[in-house]
C-alpha cells in the first residue's frame, strides 16, 4: 500500500489530473489483485499482494470416510491450522486404465468445498508418485506392467509418461478452477515427491512434470518439490532454475537451523519450508508402534515458530492419518532386504487420533500457535470439537462358512490350465491369487522352496492348509503325500519409497519341490480374487472346524444410531474383514503392532449388520469362533 499526495503547484492541472487518475488505477489494480505467490526477494508467499502467514496440516481425504471429511477438517481448523495438505493417490482415481473416479470418497472437490468453507487454504500433492505409505506409491498396477516390460517409474520412460499424460489431463483441468487465482482454496501444488531420494535422479522427468502441470494449471501457480535434507536428497530433487519452490522435510528429531541453513545452500531466496513435520510415525507390522511425546513435538514446533530465521512455514505429516481401508497400504523395503508391509492403521501417533479423537498433542500445537501466530486461531471454533462416539457391541458369533477350497467361487478370472503369471500380467491390482497343480502321482515328503514369495504364500496340500511361506523370511515347508499342490499368494502391499519400488506381485520366481522347478510348467489353474465380492459367497452352517483359507459369517444387531467401534480378533491370526461389504483391512494381531481395527459408525446401520472374514493361518476352536466389538482402538504400544 502507498499513497501519494500531488501538488498541483507541481505542474499543469491536466497533468495533475492524468496522473491522479493513474494514481487511483494503480491503487485499485494493486487493491484488487488476486493471486497467490512466492515473494523470494522477503522470503514469503504473498496473497493478494500482502504477507501470508500459515501453518499446514496434513490429513487425506482418501484415509477417511467422506462423510466424515468436516469433522475432521473442522478439527484441524480449530487448531489454529488453515492450510490443509493432502496426496492425491492415482491408484484410488484410476483403479483400472482409463476409468476415472472422482466419487464419494474420491470427491476430492468436494473436501476442496468443505475445506474452503472452513477458511482453510489447500496444499496439493498430486504426485503422480506420493510415497505415503499408499501401494506403489499410487502408482497403479497397471502402469507398473509385467516384469518383461520393464517399464522405468519416474523417468522420461516413455510408456511411463504416457499413462501420466492420460491421468494428469484428467485431473489437473479438473483442479484449475480451485486455484486461488480462480476463487478456490489451492495456494501450491508439489511436483512429484521425494525425487531425490529415488535412484533415477532423471532431471527431465521433473522439468516434464512441472511444464505438464504449468500447461494446465497455467504459468502463475505455485510450485514446489519436497525432499529430505540429506545433502544427496537435494542435489536429485529439486528443480533449479525454474521458479520452482525447493522445500525440505524433517522431523522434530533434527534440528531445524541445520536443516534450514543447508536449505539456503541450494535456495539463497525464498520462503523456508517444512513440507513434512512429523509428530509421529509410520507403522510396520511386526515392529512396535511408533509415537513421539507431545512435549517433545510442541517443544520443537515452538522453537520453529520462534526462530531467529524469521518466517518458516510447517507442514505437519501427518495431522491426522486415518486408516488404510481395504488393500491400500504400501510397505517398504529395509536394506536388509526385509519387506515390511504397514498395517491397517494410520494413526501415525498424529495429534488427532484414527477416529478423529483430540489429543494432548492437539493442544500442545495449539498453544504455540496461539502464542505465536494469534491471528491464525479463530477462538469460536473449539467449542465445537467433540470426540467421536464409541460403542462396544459385543461378541460377534460366526454361524456360517465358506469353506476352503470354496473361496474359488469368488474368482473374477478363472485359467483353466497355463503358466504362471503375476497379478499384473493377469491385470489384478489387489487382493490373492490362488495358484493349483494336480499331479498325477504323489509326492512324498518333499521340501517346498519359493525364494521370491510376493508377499505371504499360504500352502495348501491336497486342500489342507499346511504353513506359509513369507517374503525375506526364507522359510521352507516339509510337505506331507499329496497330489494336489495349491499356493494362495496374498499381495501385501506394493513397496512405495526407495529403490524397489518395481514390485510385482504373485509368483515371480521360482516354486521348488525338492529339486524341481515346478513354476515353469505350463499346467497350473489359476483364480484370481480380488475379494471384493464377498457378498456372493454361497455360506453353510458351521457343523464343523473349518480350516485357514474358509470365510467365516456371522451377524449382529445395533439399536439407536450406530457409533465407532473397533473389531478385536479374540483368537484369530491372519486375514481380512469386511462389514456390510466393506473391506475395512487386514488383521494380524499376533505380530501387531496394531490389534484392533476401526469401523467409523458410517460403516454400520441401525439392525442387523453383517460381518464377513477370511482367516488364513489359524482358526480357532469352534467355541472360539467369534470376535468382539469393543469401544476402543489398540494401534499398540509405544516402543
Ligand atoms: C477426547 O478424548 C481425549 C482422551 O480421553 C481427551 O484428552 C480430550 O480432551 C477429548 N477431547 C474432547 C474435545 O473432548
Ligand atoms: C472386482 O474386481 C474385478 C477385477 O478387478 C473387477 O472386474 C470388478 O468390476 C470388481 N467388482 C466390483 C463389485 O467392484
Amino acid at each position: 500500500m502507498f499513497s501519494t499526495r500531488v501538488s498541483p503547484k507541481a505542474g499543469g492541472l491536466a497533468f495533475v489530473g492524468l496522473l491522479a487518475v493513474s494514481v487511483v488505477v494503480l491503487l485499485a489494480r494493486t487493491l484488487s489483485y488476486h493471486g497467490f505467490s512466492v515473494d523470494y526477494k522477503k522470503n514469503v508467499f504473498s496473497k493478494d499482494g500482502k504477507s501470508f502467514d500459515y501453518v499446514s496440516g496434513s490429513l487425506h481425504y482418501f484415509r477417511v470416510p467422506h462423510e466424515l471429511w468436516y469433522d475432521r477438517l473442522l478439527k484441524l481448523r480449530a487448531s489454529g491450522i488453515n492450510v490443509v495438505s493432502t496426496y492425491v493417490p492415482w491408484n484410488f482415481h484410476e483403479p483400472h486404465p482409463g476409468q476415472y473416479n472422482f466419487e464419494g470418497d474420491a470427491d476430492l472437490f468436494k473436501f476442496m468445498d468443505i475445506a474452503q468453507s472452513l477458511g482453510l487454504y489447500v496444499n496439493i500433492r498430486p504426485g503422480p508418485y506420493i510415497c505415503s505409505e499408499w501401494d506403489l506409491g499410487g502408482i497403479p498396477y497397471f502402469v507398473l506392467g509385467s516384469k518383461k516390460d520393464g517399464v522405468l517409474l519416474r523417468t522420461m520412460d516413455s510408456r511411463y509418461l504416457s499413462h501420466v499424460e492420460c491421468y494428469f489431463t484428467e485431473l489437473l483441468p479438473r483442479l484449475k478452477p480451485y486455484l486461488y487465482e480462480n476463487g478456490g482454496p489451492i495456494i501450491m501444488v508439489q511436483v512429484e515427491n521425494e525425487y531425490g531420494s529415488y535412484k533415477a535422479c532423471d532431471y527431465d522427468y521433473m522439468n516434464y512434470l512441472a511444464n505438464l502441470m504449468r500447461k494446465h494449471l497455467g504459468e502463475n501457480v505455485v510450485l514446489y518439490t519436497a525432499d529430505g535434507w540429506d545433502m544427496h536428497h537435494l542435489i536429485c530433487g529439486p528443480i533449479h532454475h525454474s521458479n520452482v519452490l525447493t522445500t525440505v522435510n524433517f522431523g522434530p528429531n533434527s534440528d531445524h537451523m541445520s536443516a534450514f541453513t543447508r536449505l539456503r545452500s541450494f535456495q539463497g531466496h525464498g520462503p523456508l519450508v517444512n513440507s513434512e513435520f512429523y509428530p509421529g510415525w509410520l507403522d510396520h507390522w511386526g515392529e512396535p508402534h511408533q509415537c513421539k511425546t507431545s512435549s517433545f513435538v510442541g517443544a520443537e514446533f515452538d522453537k520453529m515458530l520462534k526462530s531467529s530465521l524469521g518466517n518458516v512455514f510447517v507442514n505437519f505429516y501427518m495431522f491426522f492419518g486415518g486408516t488404510n481401508f481395504a488393500f491400500y497400504n504400501g510397505a517398504n523395503m529395509a536394506t536388509d532386504p526385509k519387506y515390511q508391509p504397514d498395517p491397517t492403521s494410520y494413526d501415525y501417533d498424529a495429534p488427532l487420533t484414527e477416529c478423529g479423537d483430540t489429543t494432548e498433542k492437539y493442544y500442545a500445537i495449539r498453544k504455540a500457535i496461539k502464542q505465536h501466530r494469534p491471528h491464525l486461531i479463530d477462538n469460536n471454533l473449539l467449542a465445537k470439537v467433540v470426540n467421536s462416539t464409541k460403542q462396544r457391541y459385543g461378541k460377534v458369533k460366526f454361524k456360517e462358512v465358506l469353506s476352503y477350497p470354496g473361496i474359488k467361487s469368488l474368482a473374477t478370472k478363472h485359467l483353466e490350465k497355463g503358466p504362471v503369471f503375476t497379478f499384473e500380467e493377469l491385470e489384478q491390482d489387489y487382493g490373492f491369487i490362488l495358484y493349483e497343480k494336480t499331479y498325477n502321482n504323489y509326492y512324498h515328503n518333499v521340501e517346498l522352496e519359493i525364494p521370491e514369495p510376493r508377499d505371504m504364500v499360504y500352502v495348501f496340500a491336497d486342500d489342507k492348509y499346511v504353513g506359509k511361506i513369507y517374503r525375506s523370511a526364507n522359510e521352507k515347508i516339509l510337505l506331507p503325500s499329496f497330489r494336489k499342490l495349491a499356493l494362495l499368494v496374498e499381495n501385501m502391499g506394493r513397496i512405495n519409497y526407495g529403490n524397489y519400488l518395481h514390485d510385482y506381485k504373485g509368483l515371480v520366481g521360482e516354486v521348488r519341490l525338492g529339486e524341481d522347478v515346478v513354476s515353469k510348467g505350463v499346467d497350473w489353474s489359476i483364480w484370481t480374487l480380488p475379494l471384493n465380492n464377498t457378498h456372493l459367497a454361497q455360506y453353510q452352517e458351521i457343523k464343523s472346524k473349518p480350516g485357514p483359507g474358509s470365510i467365516l459369517k456371522g451377524e449382529f444387531t445395533i439399536h439407536g444410531k450406530p457409533a465407532d467401534t473397533w473389531v478385536k480378533m479374540s483368537k484369530f491370526s491372519k486375514g481380512v474383514i469386511f462389514i456390510n461389504g466393506r473391506n475395512i483391512g487386514r488383521y494380524w494381531p499376533v505380530v501387531g503392532p496394531q490389534k484392533n481395527l476401526y469401523v467409523p459408525s458410517v460403516f454400520l446401520k441401525t439392525g442387523v449388520n453383517e460381518l464377513v472374514m477370511l482367516e488364513l493361518v489359524q482358526m480357532p476352536e469352534p467355541q472360539e469362533l467369534f470376535v468382539e466389538l469393543v469401544e476402543y482402538p489398540d494401534v499398540g504400544s509405544c516402543d
